[in-house]
This record gives C-alpha cells, structure tokens and sequence, in this order.
C-alpha cells in the first residue's frame, strides 16, 4: 500500500512515503536575502524527490520575518521571493515529486538561533526581533512574547493568505498549514498559552477561531484542484500526565478541530504532537503514530502519520491497518535521501529512476 497512489481533489500521488518539513536553517540572514531559498535547499529538496518520495513537504515557511522560528528560515513574506521558491519547485518536480509548503508563523518561538548552536533566544540588538502571542506568557528560556491586538491577529491571517497566493505562483501543489508544536497556531489552540479574555480564547471555539479563520482565509486564495493539509499537535502531552493537573490542548479537542477545518476544505491532518511546554513525552515507537490513528478513525479526514517511522514493513503496516492514509518520515529521510527507492525494492514495488540508476543491476529490476 504504500506504493499505492493518492488522488486528492485534481492531484495524483505517485506513492505515500512523503517528506516531512524540516527546517534546514541555513538561509542567509542578511538584509534583502533573508528568506529565499539557496542553492543547498535545491539541491537538498530534489534529492529527497529523485530518492522516490511520493510528496515533499519544504521546511516551515514564515509568512512574515517575525513569523520565521529562526533568521535562518525560509519566507513567502514578498513577492520577490517567489521566482526562488519556483527553483525548488522545479527541483523537486524534476525528481518526481509533488512539491508540497509548510506555511508557519512562529509565535512566542521565534526569533530562535540555529539548534546546533544552542537554539537559544537571538536578541533584537543581534539577528532577532520580539515574538507576538496570544497572551503575554513566554515559552520556557525565551522571552515574554507581545500580545497580539485583535487588527493584529486579522493582519496575521492575511499574511497566511498572501503567502499560500505566493506558494501557488511558485509552482506548489500542496500547502500545509502549520497549527503544531507550540508555534502561534497551536499557541492560539492551548489554554497553556492562551490565556485571553476576548473572542480568540476561553472557549474551544474562541481558542479555535485563528486557526479557522486561517483555514478559511487560505482556502480561499488557494486553487479548488489544489489539496490543503494542515498539521497539528494532536496533544500537548499534558493530559496524559498523572501529575501535571494543568488545562490543555488533547486529542478530544484535535479531533473536533479536524472536523471544523474539513469542512472549510483542508483535505488531511498532519499528526505531530507537542512543543507548547517542556513536558515529559511519551518514548514508545508508537507514541505519535497512534495519535493519528484515533483522529483518522473519530474525525473521518485523510491522516498523514509521522514520527518514529523508520521501516518499510512499519510504514505499511500502518496503512494496512488503516491508521493512516500516508506516511511521513522524517529524520530517516534526511540521513538517506533514497528511503523511499530503498523500502520500494524492499516491499517488491517499482522506484523510480529504476533504469538511471539500476540498470548496471539486472537482479534489482526483477
Ligand atoms: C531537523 C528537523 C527540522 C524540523 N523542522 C520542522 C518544521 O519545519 N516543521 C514541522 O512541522 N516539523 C519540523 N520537524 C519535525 C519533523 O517534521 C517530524 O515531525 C519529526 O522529525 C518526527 O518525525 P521522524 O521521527 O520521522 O523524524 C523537524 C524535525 C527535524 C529533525
């Protein structure tokens, strides 16, 4: 199965073993280069795509320069930077792909150094600037972010929007909604965050309406024949803990989200998990896997699983059983650019680019 193509609205999938999006951290920060796209990130994405993923999905994308986790993240902020985003596009086409955006805005998280370097808070006086979110309550080690007035949430939703018209004229296929790991969206979601007092807190609604409004909004702007995904934390890991009594984000409230936005046309959940506090995360191969199983089964959408899936016989199984409608791998991906090829001559499908690169090979054409 999971050389079996997806059809999603007007787009065919060659396979479900996708790319996730995975920060790269190596844009150029400098004035009037920040946020395009280099030569390594070509380079780096049409690897994966020639290496047989069936979807790969670009890093976490800031739809503005505050909304970048990192100086170092890509943005679809300006116009300008479309013509680099259509080199990816072609890259990752070219290797057989469908290329797939993460949109994000980072929230309380940004303005973050690169994670090799220690990930720490880069000040306004260095390569930084001062994080917005829902309520002024800062994420572990990093600074009380600024509160977001109501005009400035409408101006952030627009941002979504222009970006996802900037990912369609760049050539992408898929645009991802990031609603995860404790960047604004999610920020907006848990009640560890988001402590307001108006009509975008309090209630599942209120806590909601950002990422509705987003959804919609993008939705909008977004072609019909194009699919929409969203990704979500589908827990903050807070629940699940005997000795953590505060009021969280949980799977209950992931799966009626997931209800809410299908109905505004986002077409497949993402189930990540975590990343609005530093709190203890379950360490089975399954601990996120089987968060995508319940939201696919309750909430009835197109689920991608990621996390800990390193095999192919563990990727198909999961489709096999039919926790998951796709799979993502991640880490596993980055160290081999083939996986996808590898697990295809495992599980006896075709790979792509068989002939370029096999044919001195005639047992692997079997
Ligand atoms: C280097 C790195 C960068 C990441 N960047 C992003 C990102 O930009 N957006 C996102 O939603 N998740 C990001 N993630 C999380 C991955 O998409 C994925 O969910 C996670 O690595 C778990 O999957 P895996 O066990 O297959 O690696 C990142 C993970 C890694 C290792």
């Amino acid at each position: 199965m999971l050389f079996e193509p997806l059809q999603i609205r007007g787009l065919s999938i060659s396979n479900r073993a996708w790319m996730p999006p995975m920060c790269m951290y190596s844009a150029d920060p400098a004035p009037g280069r920040a946020g395009f796209p280099t030569d390594f990130h070509v380079a780096h994405y049409a690897a994966r795509a020639a290496g047989g993923a069936g979807l790969v999905t670009v890093e976490a994308t800031g739809v503005s320069p505050e909304g970048r986790i990192s100086p170092y993240d890509l943005g679809l902020w300006d116009d300008a930077q479309i013509s680099s985003f259509a080199r990816l596009t072609a890259g990752i086409r070219a290797g057989g792909a469908v290329p797939a955006i993460q949109l994000a805005h980072a929230g309380r998280k940004a303005a973050t150094d690169k994670p090799w370097l220690g990930g720490g808070s880069v000040s306004e006086t260095d390569l930084g600037w001062l994080p917005i979110g829902p309520s002024p309550l800062a994420f572990p080690g990093l600074p009380v972010p600024a509160e977001l007035s109501r005009d400035e949430i409408s101006a952030v939703v627009a941002q979504f929007a222009a970006a996802a018209r900037r990912a369609d004229a760049a050539g992408f296929d898929v645009v991802e909604i990031h609603a995860a790991h404790g960047y604004l969206l999610h920020s907006f979601l848990s009640p560890i965050s988001n402590k307001r007092a108006d009509e975008y807190g309090g209630s599942l609604e209120n806590r909601a309406r950002i990422v509705l409004e987003v959804a919609g909004a993008v939705r909008a702007v977004w072609p019909e024949s194009k699919p929409l995904f969203m990704r979500v934390s589908a827990t903050d890991w807070i629940e699940e803990n005997p000795h953590d009594s505060r009021d969280a984000w949980t799977v209950e409230q992931t799966t009626q989200l997931a209800r809410w936005v299908a109905e505004l046309g986002v077409d497949l959940i993402h189930v990540s998990s975590g990343g609005v506090d530093q709190v203890p995360v379950p360490n089975d191969v399954d601990y996120q896997t089987r968060l995508a199983a319940e939201i696919k089964r309750d909430a009835n959408v197109l689920v991608g699983a990621v996390g800990r899936i390193t095999t192919p016989q563990q990727a198909e199984r999961l489709l096999a059983e039919g926790e998951a409608d796709a799979i993502y791998v991640g880490r596993e991906m980055l160290r081999t650019p083939s996986w996808a090829n590898d697990a295809a001559i495992e599980l006896g499908a075709r790979p792509r680019f068989i002939e370029q690169y096999a044919y001195t090979q005639p047992s692997a054409r079997a």
